[in-house]
């Protein structure tokens, strides 16, 4: 019998060098250049998300499906998918590539299963609430690609890496 097809797995995070990924449910810088690489990553794929970064969402991102985690069974939103735990987050993403876009929880408990990491590394130092670890200090990933972005007016600098599992 075929095995099934599985689908890739992208965690999607910007991060600045002291770990901070959010603050008051927001993102804490404003890089219009990785918005638009966050939307050409994302489009056509099954965004896997928390419920407050699904809060924290201007609406719903048009060509891309939207499976929100959250531990509230009553919780729904029109056109949004609701997953209770990992494996039904996948099984209904089925075919669809996945994106990871966050947060922190999110990222924790996908980061085993993830097959690629596209980092955005934000390169200030930045007050948040929300943090998360280093990945390329785990043995688990290699750097594949970088890309470094000067600083402009408001925007600080900052840097794309592509991590593969090794
Ligand atoms: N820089 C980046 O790349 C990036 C990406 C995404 C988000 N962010 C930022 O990060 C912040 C939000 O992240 P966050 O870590 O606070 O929250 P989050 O991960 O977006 O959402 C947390 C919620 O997800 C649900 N959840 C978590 N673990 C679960 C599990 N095992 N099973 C089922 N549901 C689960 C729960 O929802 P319920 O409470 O409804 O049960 C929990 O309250 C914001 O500031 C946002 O802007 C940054």
């Amino acid at each position: 019998m075929a095995s099934p097809i599985t689908p890739t797995i992208t965690i999607v995070v910007a991060r600045a060098i002291n770990g901070v990924i959010g603050r008051d449910n927001q993102l804490p810088w404003h890089i219009p250049g990785d918005l638009k690489r966050f939307k050409s990553l994302t489009m056509g794929s099954a965004m896997i998300m928390g419920r407050k970064t699904f809060d924290s969402l201007p609406g719903l991102l048009p060509g891309r499906r939207h499976i929100v985690m959250t531990r509230d069974i009553d919780w729904k939103v029109d056109g949004v998918e609701v997953a209770h735990d990992v494996g039904s987050a996948l099984a209904l993403a089925g075919e669809t590539p996945v994106s990871v876009i966050g947060g922190a929880a999110i990222f924790a408990l996908f980061e085993p299963l993830a097959d690629r990491i596209e980092l955005t590394e934000v390169l200030a130092e930045v007050e948040g609430d929300v943090t998360m670890p280093d990945l390329r200090s785990s043995e688990r990933w290699r750097e594949v690609a970088h890309e470094d972005n000067q600083a402009a007016g408001e925007t600080p600098a900052w840097r794309t890496i592509t991590l593969v599992r090794r």
